[in-house]
């Protein structure tokens, strides 16, 4: 095959090959972990020789007890924590964080928010107003760009920091625990929309959740992390169709919950 153009013709098409994966071939990885280890201090380390390849565009959910290193690994991914060992690969456009916590300006508005992260990019002013309202419309939060967060429900709040998430525009997105303090119909609720927005922007995610039905039913992956230290111990791969079968997502998760009791019990 010729290749023709300037060099900056052929970066931009490399370019477009690692962000739009074709159905003939395999995806192109978008974070490599390798042999990834962190301690804190001369504290034993609390992650260990964590492997992970993720492709472009995929969903992935990382599970494990409490304290295992769950919001570590996603800091490291982030660029926010040095490992201490091994090596990570992220795309150069690094990764968006979102948090349990929406952490949202409170004396902003909703849509004030969003604009803010636009703003940061570097985005004037027309341009980042058109663009935190079509961000609002495809959270499904289009008629209450003007409250403030303490005007919004928790699920709300979770939609806007997702929205502001996806306004940073990085490949990655990085969601800790997003929906921890939801309650479930809410909880149901955002993990349609999660779904459709990962459909939508073909974000590659890591979601971090304790909630072992939470992962079945977003991830197309599930990992899972042991703890003291934290490695990757057990993974499974979710299809579709066993995503969308409340009765096959019940039974997975009852076999990955018995693994992940396993582990806690190690230390108990
Ligand atoms: N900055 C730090 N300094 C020292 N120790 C830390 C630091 N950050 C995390 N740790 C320790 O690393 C371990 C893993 O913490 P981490 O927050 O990654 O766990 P987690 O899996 O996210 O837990 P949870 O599910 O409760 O959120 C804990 O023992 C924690 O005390
Ligand atoms: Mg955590």
């Amino acid at each position: 095959m010729s290749v023709q153009g300037t060099t900056a013709e052929l970066a931009e098409r490399a370019d477009v090959t690692t962000v739009n994966t074709s159905v003939n071939t395999a995806p192109e990885p978008s974070l490599v972990l390798e042999g990834l280890g962190k301690s804190f201090g001369s504290g034993p380390p609390v992650l260990q020789d964590v492997n992970v390849s993720i492709a472009q565009g995929e969903f992935v959910a990382l599970l494990g007890a409490s304290g295992c290193g769950k919001s570590t690994l996603l800091s490291i991914i982030a660029g926010l924590t040095p490992p201490t060992e091994g090596a990570l690969e992220v795309p150069a456009d690094g990764a968006a964080f979102m948090f349990q916590d929406a952490s949202l300006f409170p004396w902003l508005s909703a849509r004030r928010n969003v604009e803010l992260a636009l703003k940061l990019r570097g985005m004037g002013k027309v341009e980042r107003q058109l663009a935190a309202a079509e961000l609002l419309e495809l959270v499904h939060l289009g008629a209450a760009g003007d409250k403030r967060p303490h005007e919004l429900s928790g699920g709300m709040r979770q939609r806007v920091a997702l929205a502001r998430a996806l306004a940073q525009e990085r490949s990655v997105l990085l969601m800790d625990e997003p929906f921890a303090a939801l309650d479930a119909i809410t909880r149901d609720l955002l993990h349609d929309e999660v779904e459709r927005v990962w459909q939508r922007t073909q974000r590659t995610i890591v979601f971090v959740t304790h909630n072992v039905r939470e992962a079945v039913r977003l991830g197309q992956r599930v990992l899972l992390l042991s703890s003291k230290p934290g490695t990757v111990v057990a993974e499974w791969s979710v299809s579709d169709e066993l995503r969308k079968d409340p009765t096959q997502v019940a039974e997975l998760s009852a076999e990955i919950t018995a693994r992940l009791r396993q582990e806690i019990s190690k230390h108990a």
